[in-house]
């Protein structure tokens, strides 16, 4: 990875990184998805928020106005709109000493009175397993938890993921480094690292692969490695701004089908209705076709993959969210209007008029 370039803040003891274009985008995802996720969560619990690799707090497009990393949305998106009776507990764990001071000090800076925080000076890795470790030991359990785990590298345990996975009510948000990961296939020196990512050693046969089919194989190997961990998981592509390829692939881990719905639903609202971004390309397909929601396809694939079957409207949801292209708000459109054309009846549990979109437990049925 190139050296950062840092740029200092004017009558500030603190600096900033360049903000790049994807970098923006990696942000309006995740604010998105905070502002709906986290206030639901914490309507009810104190909840965690784990920066597993926080960075320095800061970012400048011109050098002159600045904006905040991940660590600081998360605490802006509490202060604004959390439930404050409850709790937002965060840890930012930084590796470079010189990041996590300037973390520490920007975050201080910005959020005097946020007091839930601790900066670890650590490997994302050893800490999250000590942290879970001690939780194992106290027999305690963890409060619901959101880990972003955004590495320049690809120096990431699959053990630890799935181990993070295993806790009730985690999940995570992924940055997989696939153009890195790519670069480094046929490099013996990584090896080691390769099966610790993957959590198998299948990544060797991708080496074969013609470079038109190494995209999907590599993703879909690491996906499906993923699924064994987590009910939900979902790859966005993510491009250069400038240059038509991928430079990593931002995946979210949930057990939950609301979560897992929402997040897709933010992806698409910060991309245009893509749930990818392309940077200045428009015209590639992706894990999940970018084309948009095509009616005519969707109502077709209701009728062949649930016809015959009684089934609430979260069952259809949860088959098809991390494996199509579309939102809940497409689904559910689309088995409205069958029901409007006497193909398909909808039992209303959960919404209220006949003429409302199902959703929930309503009980469909595809004829
Ligand atoms: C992409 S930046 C994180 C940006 C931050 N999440 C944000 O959006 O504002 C990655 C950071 O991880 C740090 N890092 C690298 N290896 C690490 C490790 N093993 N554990 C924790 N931090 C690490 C780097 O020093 C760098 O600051």
């Amino acid at each position: 990875m190139p050296k950062e370039k840092l740029i200092s803040v004017p009558g500030k003891d603190y600096f900033a990184y360049k903000y790049r274009e994807h970098t923006q985008m990696k942000h309006k995802m995740l604010r998105c998805y905070l502002e709906k996720w986290l206030i639901i969560l914490g309507k009810y619990h104190s909840i965690n928020y784990f920066d597993c690799f926080g960075g320095c707090g800061l970012y400048t497009i011109d050098n002159k106005t600045f904006d905040p990393g991940s660590p600081l949305i998360a605490a802006q998106i509490w202060q604004d709109k959390g439930n404050q009776a409850n709790n937002l507990r965060m840890v930012c764990i930084e590796s470079k000493k010189k990041n996590l001071q300037n973390l520490e000090t920007v975050f201080n800076d910005y959020h005097p009175n946020f007091k839930k925080t601790w900066f670890v000076h650590d490997e994302f890795d050893r800490t999250v397993n000590a942290i879970l470790d001690n939780i194992e030991k106290s027999d305690k359990i963890l409060a619901p938890s959101f880990f972003f785990v955004d590495p320049f590298g690809f120096t990431l345990k699959y053990s630890t993921i799935v181990r993070i996975m295993s806790v009730e009510k985690s999940e995570v948000f992924l940055n997989f480094m696939y153009d890195s990961v790519q670069r480094h296939l046929t490099n013996p020196k990584v090896e080691n690292c390769m099966d610790e990512l993957f959590g198998c050693e299948q990544w060797r046969d991708i080496r074969k692969c013609t470079s038109v089919k190494k995209e999907q194989t590599i993703i879909g190997l690491y996906r499906d490695q993923l699924k064994k961990a987590s009910s939900f998981v979902m790859p966005f592509r993510v491009c250069y701004p400038d240059r038509k390829r991928t430079i990593y692939y931002l995946i979210h881990l949930t057990n939950n089908l609301k979560g897992a719905s929402i997040m897709k639903s933010c992806v698409a609202e910060t991309n245009n209705g893509l749930l990818s971004y392309l940077g200045k390309q428009k015209d590639q397909s992706t894990f999940f076709e970018t084309s948009g929601y095509i009616e005519e396809d969707l109502n077709t694939l209701l009728l062949k993959q649930f016809s015959s079957k009684k089934m609430t409207f979260n069952e259809i949801l949860a088959d098809l969210i991390d494996s199509t292209q579309y939102l809940e708000k497409d689904i559910s459109s689309a088995v409205l209007k069958l029901y409007a054309r006497n193909l398909a009846s909808i039992v209303r549990v959960s919404s209220k008029k006949p003429s409302s979109k199902p959703k929930e437990n309503d009980i469909i049925e595809i004829y």
